[in-house]
């Protein structure tokens, strides 16, 4: 496919605001899941086809940034041999739960370094990141799309701080803009209840840059969306998305995966305005599984469903011809099922949810989650 991107400068304007000493941010950003899968990516974090998804409500995670003007200016690394230090990367510290995280350094590093040029007041400061999911870690639910999203978020509230003349546009765009560089799926952290990212002839305004809501009216059964998450498995996956996406270059399926993502994206969108839930369900399980199907057909390739997941899977849909219910599933990259459902049908879906599918899952675990509007700063 050929795509022009859109010019779009989101490069950091200095004014001539001084740079506050210290100060702290916290937003909320929730999770999302997608309906038609971000699977294959090329240049910087951009997407090989659009992608669309429901902003989650209870998934969330809440990231207070601080920070402190350097001690140390830039000037001052001038040497005394006459040498001109390089101007320093930024320093930052990460705590999840109140507790010190060296392991997540690597990836906000990379992301921090993806983003200096465009948020320059970055290296002027000290970063302490302080973050919490209301998930529990271990769940095996990625923290890396909300994560990314609070993050991005709290940048750009820095910058809002250093300019206040941006517009909310602006702001938005670029805090996806930033969020996608941590993490694609993260782009669509932002706003709510549904959002797409990528270019799409069909949806204006949309970008592969950044994600962007879906601003068509939307059909009352997709209103107040229910997802509940079955937690088949909560162990660490052994292939990371980043592995996966990689393994979509040189894949025997890619291009005509991409191409179905489109179309598939197309249909979902008349569904969405129309209210055809037959169809949605349609598309969205196809959209799954074919994720996974990708998965299975990669050189090397790899599984990351687990039985119960084929169980949880099989159940819904006798349970589906059984009462003619509209509950779907969707996976994401791993072996948690989530159950899609519609508002008026929750008690029979919690039924059956309760009595049938938490044997499938690790200590009966499962999170009700449902469409949220998205991200929310609380300082
Ligand atoms: C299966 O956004 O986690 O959840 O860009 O490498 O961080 P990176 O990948 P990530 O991929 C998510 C893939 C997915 C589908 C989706 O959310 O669209």
């Amino acid at each position: 496919m050929n795509k022009t991107l859109p010019e779009k400068d989101f490069t950091f304007k200095r004014t001539n605001i001084v740079i506050p000493e210290k100060g702290s941010f916290t937003w909320k950003a929730p999770s999302n899941i997608a309906l038609v899968k971000y699977w294959g990516k090329y240049d910087v974090q951009l997407p090989k086809n659009a992608s669309i998804s429901f902003t989650l409500d209870a998934c969330y995670t809440l990231t207070t940034l601080e920070f402190r003007k350097r001690q140390i200016p830039t000037e001052a690394l001038i040497s005394s041999k006459g040498f001109i230090a390089t101007k320093r990367e930024s320093t930052f510290e990460i705590f999840l739960d109140g507790e010190r995280k060296p392991e997540f350094s690597e990836k906000i590093a990379t992301f921090i370094t993806r983003i200096s040029n465009l948020v320059s007041f970055i290296s002027d400061y000290d970063l302490i990141i302080k973050t919490r999911n209301s998930f529990p870690h271990s769940s095996g639910i990625a923290s890396s799309a909300s994560g990314m999203a609070a993050l991005a978020l709290c940048i750009m509230s820095i910058e809002k701080k250093l300019n206040p003349e941006i517009t909310d546009e602006y702001f938005y765009e670029k805090a996806s803009f930033l969020a996608r560089l941590g993490s694609g799926s993260a782009s669509r952290s932002i706003k709510g209840p549904l959002v797409v990212w990528g270019q799409h002839k069909e949806i204006e305004g949309s970008s592969d840059l950044f994600g962007i809501e879906f601003s068509s009216t939307i059909h009352e059964n997709f209103k107040n969306y229910h997802d509940t998450i079955l937690l088949v498995d909560k162990g660490e996956k052994q292939i990371s998305s980043t592995i996966g996406h990689d393994l979509m270059h040189n894949h025997p399926f890619a291009q005509k995966r991409f191409e179905q993502a489109y179309q598939n994206l197309s249909k979902l969108v008349t569904v969405l305005q129309n209210g055809d839930i037959k169809e949605f369900i349609t598309i969205v399980e196809s959209e799954a599984l074919t994720l996974h199907a990708m998965m299975l057909t990669s050189n090397p390739y790899f599984i990351l469903m687990k039985p119960n997941t084929l169980s949880i899977i099989n159940r819904i849909w006798e349970f589906r011809t059984r009462t003619n219910a509209n509950l779907c599933f969707t996976l994401d990259a791993g072996a948690n099922v989530h159950i899609l459902y519609p508002e008026k049908e929750k008690e029979i879906v919690n039924q059956f949810i309760v009595n049938e599918l938490l044997e499938f899952c690790q200590n009966n675990h499962y999170i009700c989650d449902r469409v949220g509007l998205g991200a929310k700063q609380t300082h």
